[in-house]
């Protein structure tokens, strides 16, 4: 085993911490800006992510490491510092997305493949110089009427395969992402077959990962919850969603694997707080399983910046209670008066 990769893994996923993913493309906060009526300048990305990592309740106490996008990795803040040493400061790991986004499969417009493999191993060489120690890689799985497709869901695998033996080899613990969406147009599927897909998904890609040679001990799984499409008419309770996603990952998921932090996927704050708790409560985990969440940490936290240096401390102070309420989830002790009384 690789000793160096399962100490950053092992970090990644320390008891009461997770990893905030703030690795949005341009395009991707360019929505969110426009929620603030703010302009997707490099200044207001650089402000915006710089008033984050500066949130020193939350770094320093909730979390474990943060990835990155390609030009926040380069990025200096206004006096001069690499945003990187912010993060480093803290006692968080830097980590950075890799891949370069899902595009059309060939021959099928309904599907995507995730691209990015071309060069990565010298671009990861290149990020480990510039202090990233883990990577994403996101693959994305749509389920509709006919997708997946098997040919779909092998591509997507192998490619996430690939991509971590290449990170392993750059001595980088690459995070694995295979997201069965639950927020697409097309998200009306039920809880089931979520669950027979994502059951399928994670088969697939375990299977990749062995026949890629992969240490198990030095990846991170990110997987999606098991959860009802966002446009399901069929609502799932709590106790279900937590239910059948401890089932999938017991039934899918080595228990080499160190830890799973799970994406939010579309999930409001809470809800994604409320699920994490509830399948950490359960007794016999096999993983220290936490939160990798994007928008379930930074939502109400960029509404109340608003692209304002004045609203910055109250920007923080969101931003740490959400962290805060996650890293309990982590521990299975979250409850709801807890968001009122810290
Ligand atoms: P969300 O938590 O907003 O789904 O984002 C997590 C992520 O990293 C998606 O790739």
């Amino acid at each position: 085993m690789n000793k160096k990769l399962n100490d950053v893994a092992q970090m990644m996923v320390t008891p009461g911490k997770g990893i905030l993913a703030a690795d949005e493309s341009n395009a991707t906060i360019a929505k969110r800006f426009n929620q603030i009526d703010l302009e997707c300048s490099e200044d207001n990305r650089r402000n915006y992510r710089e008033m984050l990592f500066r949130s020193s309740d939350a770094m320093k106490n909730y979390i474990s490491g943060v990835i990155l996008y390609d030009e926040t990795i380069r990025q200096k803040s206004e006096t001069g510092e690499y945003l990187t040493a912010i993060i480093q400061e803290s006692n968080s790991l830097v980590g950075i997305k890799v891949d370069t986004g899902a595009k059309p499969l060939a021959l099928d417009n309904s599907q995507t493949i995730t691209e990015g493999l071309d060069g990565l191993r010298e671009r990861l060489n290149e990020y480990y110089n510039l202090g990233a120690r883990f990577a994403k890689w996101r693959g994305v799985i749509e389920i509709s009427k006919d997708n997946p497709t098997p040919y779909a869901v092998k591509s997507n695998a192998q490619a996430l395969a690939r991509y971590a033996a290449l990170c392993q080899e750059a001595n980088i613990v690459p995070i694995i992402e295979p997201e069965v969406l639950m927020d697409s147009k097309n998200s009306i599927h039920n809880i089931k077959e979520c669950e027979r897909v994502t059951t399928w998904v994670l088969n697939t890609v375990f299977q990749e990962l062995s026949d890629a040679d992969i240490e198990l001990e030095g990846i991170i799984l990110k997987p999606n919850m098991v959860i009802p499409g966002k446009f399901c008419k069929e609502k799932s309770s709590s106790d279900e969603i937590a239910e059948k996603t401890l089932k999938c990952l017991k039934e899918t998921v080595p228990h080499a694997v160190p830890g799973i932090a799970f994406l939010s996927g579309g999930q409001n704050d809470i809800e994604a707080t409320r699920h994490l708790s509830m399948v950490n409560s359960a007794s016999n985990n096999p993983w220290n399983i936490t939160f990798s969440y994007g928008r379930a940490l930074q939502h109400k936290s960029i509404m109340t910046w608003a692209g304002k240096t004045e609203n910055i401390p109250g920007a923080q102070n969101v931003f740490s209670h959400r962290a805060k309420m996650n890293s309990f989830a982590s521990l299975g002790k979250w409850n709801f008066n807890l968001e009122n009384n810290d």
